[in-house]
């Protein structure tokens, strides 16, 4: 077992200021000696660098799109470089915008992934849709196939209209995503088959179509509260290895979690997942052997209102991580313990 660890403090997917401190908060609450203790090797790439590119006005509504184009495509660069030497990567967000860079550069280089996204948020609005243009809210469109605008063909179903002046803004145009300069470098690289979200609370009108359009595997906290965890985890893993067990990329949006545990983040939302939940998820897939990528995204040390609230809110992320690569409730002893 062996962690790469990138850390990405980026954070113009949004608009607070904050989550680009998370890596090193992250680090600093001893991610690192935590991981070795209970038998990772661990390497540490550091931090990358982002510039913010000049005169990057909005497109289509949605902010700073260039800027979060060219850092996606150098997290991209670095995830594919963690893979390529064999390590898990675990890349330190962040904002949630990350994950397309993340997920792109895993995909090109292990091949097709399975993706399990825990969020309150489905994260998949594309420019026309979102109604805060904040990229960090359609990351997901941008990497499914059934998406871009070249390929058509599953996108033949069409809302009936007396649906239309509910809706309106979203059925004036098709749900594809138009070009967006900066991230000419990217193909989309995942099928709509192969992602699950968990613990969704806070989802737009247009993502619930997108989502339903392309039939879209959802434990939403409905699902949460009517089945358990330890159900949805069954059930995540046999609806993805239907058709092929492949490398997972776990994306970890901290926000999953009720905001009484974690509420240092820049868009809370009420009604989430326990910690034991949280934790139970990442447990569940380090046992799968599968494990590929990790994303942990969206801490903001600045958002919380005490000092209790940071800690509370890193502690908890640092665990979840603690969990994907292997650490036990029960307990843990190192390797070179042996037993009789
Ligand atoms: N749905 C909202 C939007 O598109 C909120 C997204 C929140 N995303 C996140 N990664 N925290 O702006
Ligand atoms: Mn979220
Ligand atoms: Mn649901
Ligand atoms: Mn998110």
């Amino acid at each position: 077992r062996s962690v790469g660890i990138i850390g990405a403090p980026f954070s113009k997917g949004q608009s607070k200021d904050g989550v680009e401190c998370a890596p090193n908060k992250l680090r600093a609450a001893g991610l690192l000696d935590r991981l070795q203790q209970q038998g990772c090797a661990v390497k540490d790439y550091g931090n990358l660098t982002f510039e913010n590119v000049a005169l990057d006005e909005p497109v289509n509504g949605s902010k700073s799109v260039r800027t979060v184009g060219s850092a996606n495509q150098r997290l991209s660069e670095a995830v594919k470089a963690v893979k390529r030497d064999g390590h898990t990567a675990m890349i330190l967000g962040g904002d949630h915008s990350l994950a397309i860079g993340s997920i792109h550069g895993h995909t090109a280089a292990v091949g097709p992934v399975s993706v399990v996204w825990v969020d309150a948020h489905a994260d998949i609005n594309t420019p026309l849709t979102s109604n805060t243009g904040n990229v960090h809210g359609q990351p997901m469109s941008y990497l499914l196939y059934e998406l871009q605008s070249k390929v058509r063909a599953p996108l033949t179903i069409y809302p009936k209209s007396h649906l239309q002046h509910r809706m309106p803004q979203m059925f004036f145009f098709s749900p594809q995503l138009p070009p967006l300069p900066n991230f000419s470098w990217m193909k989309p690289c995942v099928s709509s088959r192969d992602l699950v979200y968990i613990g969704l609370r806070d989802v737009d009108p247009a993502e619930h179509y997108i989502m339903k359009l392309l039939a879209v595997k959802a434990f939403c906290m409905t699902q949460v509260d009517q089945l358990g965890m330890a159900r949805v985890m069954e059930e995540t893993c046999d609806y993805l290895w239907d058709r092929a067990k492949k490398p997972i990329h776990l994306s970890y949006d901290i926000d999953a979690i009720d905001p009484s545990i974690t509420p240092a983040t820049g868009t809370p939302a009420v009604g989430g997942l326990t910690y034991r939940e949280g934790v139970y998820i990442t447990e569940y897939l380090y046992q799968t052997g599968l494990l590929s990528a990790v994303d942990m995204v969206e801490v903001n040390p600045l958002r919380g209102r005490t000092e209790d609230d940071v800690r509370s809110t890193v502690s908890t992320a640092v665990d979840l991580l603690l969990g994907c690569f292997g650490r036990r409730r029960e307990g843990n002893h190192p390797p070179d313990y042996s037993l009789p």
